[in-house]
């Protein structure tokens, strides 16, 4: 049996036919056409008709509602006021109008083809890409005809509700973007203002610099050359991890290194502001606020890994490679009587992106 479908595989694939010889092959597939059209209920009775269309357009409005639901509950339940029942509240009633507003808007779209637009079944031949100037006066009649029997010309309280619930549908994501900017709260009023916020770390005159995470305070004498130590104030550990804990250590976070004090020529570097060759710099990149982490020390560049720009620290971190457009903040620093480092006063400029300096 095996022996003659293989004899027969072999026969198909070798045969062609004679030269000028036509031959009928008979079509392997069958068109079968078009199934007999059946009307629908809205096209045989009129009140069906008035029927779809009042649904079409209610889910349209019910799409509008749930949009003004969302951006509602985005105002009833801010989540400035950090209290978690107002966070829950807002995700879920913000969720449940979007999902309201895309669900309706989607079944009144569907409803609206499958009921109440004409169905009529049209088989469109192959044809080049550019039609005829015949075919595109088609193709411009058959839209003039689509208008027409789609009733989206006509029919006014579908198209305006159609219109206001699509132009409502983008508002409640319009209206999120607002929870991106810092804005100030009752408890926190300066935070409106994005540069005082960035301004102002924990840092202050007298705290003592302290690794990250365990809040041991740091001896100038146990930092080595060449090492990069990661710092926090000291009094951040007293925060525990409490509210407010992960952006003050965003904001105040340092990067520790020595290096040989012929290493920081006076000219390039404040010297006031280090200790015997031990300096101290923001670790949040001036680009868009990566932590900057890897430190080499043979060349004693800074680089941040998001999009490799590089900073010398023997020349006041300055920028020597990639997009972040100004030096890395210094923390000024000394010892106090007991041999731990501490900062001299807090940052005398904004931390992190430069763009917040921008007016
Ligand atoms: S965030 Fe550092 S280079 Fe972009």
């Amino acid at each position: 049996m095996a022996h003659e479908e293989d004899a027969l595989e072999h026969e198909r694939a070798s045969w062609k036919p004679s030269p000028g010889l036509a031959v009928a092959v008979p079509d392997p597939v069958q068109n079968p056409g078009l199934p007999p059209h059946r009307a629908r209920m809205t096209d045989k009775d009129p009140a069906a008709m008035a029927r779809a269309v009042r649904t079409v357009y209610t889910l349209f409005y019910l799409s509008l509602a749930g949009s003004i639901w969302a951006i509602a509950a985005y105002m009833l339940f801010p989540i400035e006021s950090g209290r978690i029942v107002d966070i829950r509240n807002n995700n879920l009633f913000i969720g449940l109008g979007i999902g309201l507003a895309l669900l309706a808007l989607g079944l009144g779209a569907i409803h609206w083809t499958k009921a109440v637009m004409s169905d009529k079944e049209f088989i469109e031949a192959r044809h080049a890409t550019r039609g005829r100037d015949t075919t595109r006066e088609g193709a411009v009649q058959a839209f003039r005809d689509a208008n027409e029997e789609s009733g989206f010309g006509r029919r006014t309280a579908i198209r305006g509700s159609l219109i206001a619930a699509l132009a409502a549908s983008i508002l409640p994501g319009i209206t999120l973007f607002r929870g991106l900017a810092p804005h100030s709260t009752d408890a926190n009023p300066e935070l409106g203002d994005p540069v005082a916020l960035l301004k102002q770390t924990m840092w202050k005159e007298g705290e003592r610099l302290a690794h990250d995470p365990s809040g041991e305070p740091i001896r100038a004498a146990d930092v080595t050359l060449g090492s990069a130590v990661h710092v926090i104030p000291e009094s951040l550990a007293e925060l525990g991890h409490s509210e407010g804990y992960l952006e003050e250590k965003a904001k105040a976070i340092v990067l520790l290194m020595r290096l040989l004090p012929e290493d920081l020529p006076a000219e390039h570097n404040n010297l006031d502001w280090a200790y015997d060759g031990i300096v101290a710099y923001s670790k949040v990149c001036t680009h868009v606020g990566c932590p900057v982490a890897l430190y080499e020390q043979q060349t004693h560049h800074l680089l941040c890994p998001c999009h490799q720009s590089q900073f010398d620290v023997s020349r006041s971190a300055a920028v020597i490679f990639g997009p972040a457009a100004r030096p890395l903040p210094q923390l000024p620093i000394t010892v106090d009587a007991e041999g731990y480092l501490v900062a001299k006063s807090d940052f005398t400029e904004p931390v992190g992106p430069s763009f917040w300096e921008r007016h």
